[in-house]
C-alpha cells in the first residue's frame, strides 16, 4: 500500500490513529509542537516504511497478515488454512485456486520464509537505530502472536458462516466461487451476519495486529481485539438464530 508523504493527508488512516497515540507518535507530535527539542528521537511513517528513501512499501506480513509457509503450530495452521480459503486462494478442499496466482503477481503477501525474513530483518535494522535488537525482536514477536490469536477468532467466525452456506441456511451469493465466505468480495455481503464477518476481518483484525506492530497495545486491545471478541459472540448468536428459524417446527 502507498503511504502519503505529507503527514497531513494521512490523518484519516487507522495507521495514523494508532501511531499518533503511541509513544512514537506522541513524541513526534510533541516535537512538532516545539515541546520537545528537534534532536529528540521519534520515528515517523517514513522512518520505518521507506527505509533509505525506498518508496516501495513492503512489510513482512503485508496488509492481510497471511503468509506462507504454514506455521508449525497445528492450531494456527488450521486457522490460517480457513482464512486462506475465505480469501479464495485455497479451495474448500485446501488446493490452490487461480486467485493464488493473482496474489503472487500483485505481491500482496510473502509466499516464502526467506521473503518474509528479509522484510523482518529490514524492519529490525530500523528499530535497531534506537532500540536493542533483542527488545525490538521481542516486540515484533509479540505482534506475530497477536496475529495468531486473531486468527483463532476469525477462523471460528468464518467456519460458522461457511456452515450456514453448506447447510443451505444462508444463500451463497452468486459471485462466490465456493460455498464458503469470500472475504474479498464481502462489500456486497447481503446479510448482517456476513457484514459482521467482513468488518471483523478488514477492520478489527487489522487494528488488532497493526496496533500491536505500531507499539500501541492499548489501541490493539480496545479497537481490535475486544471488538473481535464481540464480533464472534454476535456471529455465533446470529448463526444459532438462523438455524433455529430454518429448523422444521
Ligand atoms: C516504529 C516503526 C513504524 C512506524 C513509525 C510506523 N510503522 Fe507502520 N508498520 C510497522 C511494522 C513493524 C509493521 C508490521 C510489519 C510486519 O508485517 O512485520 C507495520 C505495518 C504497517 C502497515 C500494514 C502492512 C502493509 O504492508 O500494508 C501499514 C499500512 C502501515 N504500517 C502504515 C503506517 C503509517 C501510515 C504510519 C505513520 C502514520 C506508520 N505505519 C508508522 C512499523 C512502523
Ligand atoms: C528513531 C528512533 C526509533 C525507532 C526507529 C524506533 N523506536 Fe521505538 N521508541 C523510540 C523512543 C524514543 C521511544 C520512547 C521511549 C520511552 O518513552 O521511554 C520508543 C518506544 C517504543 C516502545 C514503547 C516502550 C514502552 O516502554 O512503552 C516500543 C514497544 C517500541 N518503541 C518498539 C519499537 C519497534 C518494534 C521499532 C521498530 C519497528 C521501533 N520501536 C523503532 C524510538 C524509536
Amino acid at each position: 500500500m502507498k503511504l502519503s508523504s505529507s503527514e497531513g493527508s494521512s490523518t484519516r488512516l487507522p495507521q495514523w490513529e494508532m501511531y499518533s497515540s503511541s509513544k512514537h507518535g506522541v513524541r513526534f507530535l510533541l516535537k512538532q509542537a516545539g515541546a520537545l527539542p528537534q534532536q529528540v528521537a521519534a520515528p515517523k511513517c517514513q522512518t520505518c516504511h521507506m527505509q533509505q528513501g525506498n518508496h516501495a512499501v513492503r512489510t513482512a506480513w503485508g496488509f492481510l497478515a497471511v503468509r506462507l509457509p504454514m506455521p508449525e503450530d497445528k492450531q494456527w495452521a488450521t486457522d490460517r488454512a480457513t482464512i486462506l480459503q475465505a480469501l479464495g486462494v485455497l479451495d474448500p478442499e485446501g488446493n490452490p485456486t487461480p486467485r493464488l496466482e493473482i496474489v503472487k503477481q500483485a505481491d500482496v503477501a510473502r509466499l516464502t520464509q526467506e521473503d518474509w525474513q528479509k522484510e523482518r530483518d529490514k524492519m529490525l535494522a530500523t528499530c535497531n537505530q534506537c532500540h536493542s535488537k533483542n527488545f525490538a525482536k521481542a516486540e515484533l514477536e509479540k505482534a506475530d502472536q497477536m496475529i495468531r490469536e486473531t486468527d483463532r477468532l476469525l477462523a471460528e467466525a468464518i467456519r460458522l458462516v461457511a456452515g450456514l452456506y453448506q447447510d443451505g441456511i444462508l444463500k451463497k451469493p452468486e459471485s462466490y466461487a465456493y460455498p464458503f465466505p469470500d472475504l474479498l468480495t464481502f462489500h456486497d455481503a447481503p446479510t448482517v451476519i456476513e457484514q459482521r464477518l467482513f468488518e471483523m476481518h478488514l477492520k478489527h483484525r487489522m487494528r488488532a495486529f497493526q496496533g500491536a506492530f505500531h507499539a500501541n497495545p492499548d489501541y490493539a486491545l480496545w479497537y481490535g481485539w475486544s471488538e473481535m471478541v464481540r464480533d464472534l459472540t454476535e456471529i455465533r448468536e446470529m448463526a444459532e438464530e438462523l438455524r433455529r428459524r430454518a429448523a422444521p417446527r
